[in-house]
């Protein structure tokens, strides 16, 4: 079996989906249930015994120990974190908790295991760290796109608290010769991503007639992936990648944030349309995020030459099929917008309109 952290959240529980309906191999699931974690995202699991989900926190040594032992993963593929970068810029401290502290703890308890394993066991044993572009800092619009060679030069609390666990993780296979595997990705998007984010936000806003807020001006440049694709990745990598490498995973999908609002506008618009508002006429500016990284792009050569994975979705039928998910499942929306979501936003937009 494996461990997986964090796989209540958006990628995790799109990860425990996936991987229980391509392959037999059991999951222990350990997640905290912060404000982003959902149990609902695994409801098609509630009655599958291959599924075992676990309440705790990383930083709980002794919970993380009695798990290793008691359940024998051959592989544990680490998603927990705290991801959202504005709420890092308004409280840094759960970051460098759960990303730094967290990750540390988490290799500590899995070196111990690892080196009490029989030798084919440990042969076997991989530490998969799931990671992000944010690492490598901002792109000027002619640069090359990151590839696994960049420097690190992280700009946010958020950033900067997974550049250290990045780190740790390179050291814990360099000094102890645990057999890490990390991984670099871009902006996701799909099912079960909380609306805090700038996909699922503009998808309920727009269906509830609240402002699209842009930050800026808007032509911030991300790389998007479909959630799926980035999970089919991660397999390929836990299965076939070199111990101790870093493999990015992109998209070639890179957009301006108002190509991203705009494609989702016109989806809604074909799909749900509004009898008497257009909603593209909700993009609203307001005031930029703090330290706002210009440009991500990844160069995802290496995982495609090496490991053969490429995305199977597009940015075209990828939208397409994350609005129409969005749309069939409003009951899921509802759940997660609750009293304490709303306080965030009140705390994160303050109601301002800078043009
Ligand atoms: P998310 O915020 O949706 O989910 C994080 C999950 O971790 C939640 O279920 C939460 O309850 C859990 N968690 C938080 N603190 C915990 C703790 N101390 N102990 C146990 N569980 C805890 O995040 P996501 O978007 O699914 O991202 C998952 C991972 O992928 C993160 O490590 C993130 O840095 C990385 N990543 C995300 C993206 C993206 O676009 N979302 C891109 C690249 C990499
Ligand atoms: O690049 C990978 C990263 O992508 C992950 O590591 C992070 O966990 C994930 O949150 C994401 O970070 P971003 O900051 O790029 O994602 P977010 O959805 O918050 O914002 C995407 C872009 O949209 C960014 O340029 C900010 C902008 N934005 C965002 C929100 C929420 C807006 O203009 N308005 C908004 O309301």
């Amino acid at each position: 079996m494996i461990l997986v952290t964090g796989g209540a959240g958006f990628i995790g529980a799109n990860f425990v989906l996936d991987w229980l309906g391509a392959m037999q191999e059991p999951v222990v699931n350990l997640d905290l249930l912060t404000y982003a974690g959902n149990l609902h995202n695994l409801d098609a699991l509630r009655a599958d015994a291959r599924h075992v989900f676990v309440r705790g926190d990383i930083c709980d040594r002794a919970l993380v120990q009695t798990l290793l032992s008691t359940h024998r993963p051959r592989a544990i593929v680490h998603f927990a974190a705290e991801s959202h970068v504005d709420r890092s810029i308004h409280g840094p401290d759960a970051f460098i908790q759960t990303n730094v502290v967290g990750t540390f703890s988490l290799l500590e308890e899995a070196r111990a295991y690892w080196t009490a394993l029989s030798g084919s066991e440990q042969q076997q044993f991989r530490f998969l760290h799931v990671s992000t572009d944010e690492v490598y800092g901002s792109l000027e619009a002619h640069d090359p796109a990151f590839s696994e060679a960049t420097p690190y030069a992280p700009n946010s609390p958020y950033s900067a608290s997974k550049a250290g666990a990045d780190h740790l993780v390179r050291a814990y296979h360099h000094t102890y010769g645990l057999p890490t595997l990390t991984t670099n990705c871009s902006n996701n998007y799909g099912p079960f991503q909380f609306p805090e984010k700038l996909v699922p936000l503009m998808i309920h806003h727009a269906l509830s007639g609240q402002s699209l807020p842009i930050y800026g001006d808007g032509k911030n440049v991300r790389d998007w992936l479909y959630v799926g694709d980035h999970c089919a990745a991660l397999r390929v990598v836990l299965d076939k990648g070199r111990v101790g490498e870093t493999y990015n995973i992109g998209g070639q999908s890179e957009k301006t944030n108002l190509e991203v609002v705009h494609t989702l506008c016109e989806l809604l618009e074909q799909m749900q349309p509004h009898t008497t508002r257009r909603y593209i006429d909700l993009i609203t500016y307001v005031k930029d995020r703090a330290g706002h990284d210009r440009r991500y792009a990844i160069n995802a050569e290496k995982i495609s030459h090496e490991l053969g994975w490429q995305p199977s979705e597009t940015f075209a039928s990828g939208f397409a099929r994350t609005v129409r998910w969005y749309l069939e499942n409003q009951a899921w929306v509802s759940n997660v917008t609750s009293g304490a979501y709303r306080s965030w936003l009140d705390k994160n937009y303050h109601a301002e309109a800078v043009r």
